[in-house]
């Protein structure tokens, strides 16, 4: 069978290589893709932000199963103008994607449906706002109603700054766009756990859980990024927690959405702040993580494409994931100056060598090819994927195959997977 998936960072050069080594899979076709996804697919040009043109393309390329990578289209309504043109595409309609592009949506989904999540206002207007910061303790964490591709989160440690905040969020001043909500949230503290699972609308199975790191600096320092390294271990859960996590969280979400005629097929990805009075929800994302998945999928022995149409078909209960036992790790290498402004057509060497390391498996999130010559091409470069037995031997294999890649001014944390590593040690 063919497969098409839309998208063209480092996830979806993951779900590229998933779906390639599935025995069912005859051709992959990536839109638009990227320098490293047309090693395992046929890339071919398509604007991410045009429903006609992808309603083309898969028109034109009838492929068995379409895959969604990244919000903007989920946001556009890419699933619903698929579907109406008869395709079989794996990903949630816009109503149901509203979990990730309305945070006054989900805040409001999730209190009506008594999950754990911080409390929290919607404010419409600056007379809300003020009136809502009042019944806040500073820190004050003011976010962005709509997509902000992760620059939407401000914590504020004074109600004055949070109005501030918010004002730059309502004008515009902040993001470029002005919102019409803004939501004022109380600060929680603990581990973040990016924890996604697999839905039918009906029922859920969890992919591993992982831990992001999104800021830029080692330590947990700077601003925030789309991510700079994620690894999953077999203990960052325990058995009885990722139960309780399912029960409590993502089982009622899924059932709420259903009850609210929004089912949600695709992948949930709860995002939780671990605290001390349990799991509580920061934000759902309606897609497949970056990088999470870079460090999930190789993890899988699962047939992915199996998994993924069990999902459209509504028969998510009947299939079971398995999992390479231990860990795996993927640490991004970024261009000099990400988040802010970077050079692109950098020439990038060493990926051969990089990949010849055992375990080894390097994602490209943003290159391109220039003639013969591979060149950076985005913030995020590439994202170094290894799988071991344990973490910290997935940490010296990945850390060994980014010694070998060179580019001007490459960036990476060297500490990827350290509240781990503190946790085992102890
Ligand atoms: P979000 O897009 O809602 O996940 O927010 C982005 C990041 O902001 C999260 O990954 C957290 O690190 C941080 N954050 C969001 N909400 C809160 C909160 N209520 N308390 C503390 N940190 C938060
Ligand atoms: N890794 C964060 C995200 O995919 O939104």
């Amino acid at each position: 069978m063919k497969v098409l998936i839309l998208g063209s960072g480092g996830r979806e050069h993951a779900l590229a290589w998933a779906v390639a080594r599935s025995e069912r899979v005859t051709e992959v076709v990536c839109a638009p893709g990227n320098g490293g996804i047309a090693q395992v697919a046929r890339c071919v040009p398509v604007n991410l932000k045009d429903l006609d043109a992808m309603a083309r393309l898969a028109k034109a390329e009838q492929p068995a199963l379409t895959i969604v990578g990244p919000e903007l289209p989920l946001s556009l309504g890419i699933v619903d103008t698929l579907q109406q043109h008869g395709r079989r595409v794996f990903g949630p309609t816009q109503g149901a994607a509203m979990l990730e592009t309305s945070k006054g949506f989900a805040k409001r989904f999730l209190q009506r449906h008594n999950i754990p999540t911080a409390k929290y206002a919607v404010c419409a207007t600056t007379a809300e706002l003020e009136r809502a910061v009042e019944v806040f303790h500073p820190p004050i964490v003011v976010k962005a109603d709509g997509l902000a591709a992760g620059k939407g989160v401000i914590i504020c440690t004074s109600r004055d700054t949070a109005l501030e905040a918010a004002h730059g969020l309502f004008t515009g001043t902040l993001l470029g766009e002005a919102e019409r909500q803004v939501v004022i949230e109380e600060f929680l503290e603990g581990d973040e756990v990016s924890f996604l699972c697999l839905s039918d609308g009906k029922h859920v199975t969890p992919l591993l859980p992982a831990q992001d790191h999104k800021r830029i600096g080692e330590g947990d320092t700077g601003p925030n990024t789309g991510g700079m390294g994620v690894y999953t271990t077999d203990g960052l859960l325990e058995p009885a927690m990722r139960e309780w996590i399912v029960r409590h969280i993502a089982e009622p979400t899924v059932r709420g959405m259903a009850e609210e005629d929004t089912p949600f097929v695709g992948v949930l990805y709860v995002g939780l702040m671990m605290t001390a009075r349990g799991p509580q929800v920061l934000e759902f994302n309606a897609r497949f993580g970056d990088p999470e998945t870079q460090a999930i999928l190789p993890r899988l022995e699962t047939d992915l494409v199996d998994a993924l149409e069990a999902c459209i078909d509504g028969r998510l209960s009947e299939t079971a994931l398995r999992w390479s036992p231990g860990a795996s790790v993927c640490v991004v290498a970024s261009s000099a100056g990400y988040p802010g402004g970077y050079k692109t057509g950098l020439p990038i060497s060493g990926l051969g060598a990089a990949t010849r390391v055992a375990g080894v498996q390097v994602f490209h999130a943003g290159t391109a090819q220039a003639g013969s010559q591979l060149v950076t091409a985005g913030g995020r470069v590439l994202g170094v994927t290894a799988i071991a037995e344990s973490l910290e031997e997935a940490l010296r294999r990945a850390y060994q195959a980014l010694a070998e890649i060179e580019f001007e001014g490459i960036y990476y944390r060297r500490d990827i997977g350290h509240r781990a590593l503190k946790t085992l040690r102890r």
